[in-house]
């Protein structure tokens, strides 16, 4: 029985995955221009920055300044990242309401990426989990390398699946699935998120896959009849994962939301609106949009 949806939750990451990687200095200006023209599109759900360690990942060390700039808005749900205690205190202090954090379904990843096992992982994450309750917070979860890893190869789906499920456990409201590296194909990509669908309720599952290998839209086009109804995307493809070598951007916002249109599928969003704003974002960077839809808009 095909569960495709009606609509999609698009869950905007630009602000933080696409610009982690970025090599040049970007102003919180132009971080919050791409956050403003993102929400006057129509986009609901925008992580805007993560609260890690800035000798980690130093684009993001402004991560304050720019939610102390975000234009309050009670139909957006800004949302950040936050591997330990200390950047939720201080998502906390920024005034964030949505946090999440982010573990691998591969143990050598999780080492490079937040420098810990995965179950250490969790247990940095249970403080967070009481605290954010405490506190009215949201918590998302996420596990990367669900289709493979840049350092150990084929990843065993079921791992992924018990991740997953173990992150719900704990009180994650959604689980973010991450092809951290774009590696995955169609059939890889369903049979992966028909195992976690065993485990976790299908409506808390979301899709995170990047284009590395111009897969992204194909394996989203798999898991949409399996009921996958909430995408992370990043507007003009910006994106990758400094602790994944060659992981290049999210799939395209909108890449996604063109073919989710085309569908039938609703998501709220405006197509004009949203070109716009892979547009200045990618001059501002000073390239071409990494997004076919983009480039073909009128
Ligand atoms: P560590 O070095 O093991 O941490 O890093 P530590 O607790 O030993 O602390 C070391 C120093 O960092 C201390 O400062 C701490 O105060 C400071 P010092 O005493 O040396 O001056 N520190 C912090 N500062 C600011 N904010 C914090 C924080 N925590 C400690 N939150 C840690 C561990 C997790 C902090 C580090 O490994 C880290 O920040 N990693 C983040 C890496 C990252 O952001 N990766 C990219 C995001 S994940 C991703 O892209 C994948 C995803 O998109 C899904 C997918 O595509 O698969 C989500
Ligand atoms: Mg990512």
């Amino acid at each position: 029985m095909s569960l495709m949806p009606k609509a999609v939750k698009i869950v905007e990451v630009s602000p933080r995955d696409g610009l982690q990687n970025e090599k040049q200095i970007i102003s919180v200006e132009t971080k919050l221009a791409l956050i403003n023209g993102l929400r006057d599109a129509g986009v609901k759900n925008i992580e805007v920055t993560g609260f890690v360690s800035p000798k980690w990942v130093p684009q993001l060390a402004d991560s304050s300044e720019v939610c102390a700039g975000l234009v309050s808005d009670d139909s957006v749900t800004y949302a950040a990242l936050t591997p330990n205690m200390k950047g939720f205190e201080k998502a906390l202090a920024a005034g964030i309401k949505e946090v999440a954090v982010f573990t691998a379904a591969s143990e050598s990843f999780n080492q490079k990426n937040i420098n810990c096992s995965i179950a250490e992982s969790f247990e940095r994450f249970a403080p967070i989990m009481s605290a954010a309750k405490e506190a009215g917070i949201k918590v998302r979860g996420y596990v990367s390398c669900v289709l493979g890893c840049p350092y150990e190869g084929d990843i065993d789906p079921q791992v992924v699946a018990d991740v997953a499920k173990k992150l719900v456990d704990m009180g994650c409201f959604e689980v973010s699935l991450g092809d951290t590296i774009g590696i995955g194909t169609p059939t890889a990509a369903a049979d992966m998120f028909r195992l976690c669908a065993e485990q976790v309720d299908v409506s808390q599952l979301a899709l995170h896959f990047h284009d590395t290998r111009g897969q992204a839209l194909a394996n989203i086009l798999a898991c949409l009849p399996l009921g996958a109804a909430i995408i992370d995307s990043s507007v003009a493809g910006l994106g990758g994962c400094p602790y994944a070598k060659g992981a290049t951007g999210n799939v395209s916002t909108e890449n996604v939301v063109y073919m989710l249109h085309g569908m039938g599928i609703e998501t709220g969003i405006d197509m004009d609106k949203l070109v716009a704003t892979g547009r200045d974002i990618s001059k501002a960077l000073g390239r071409e949009p990494n997004s076919q839809v983009n480039k073909a808009w009128g």
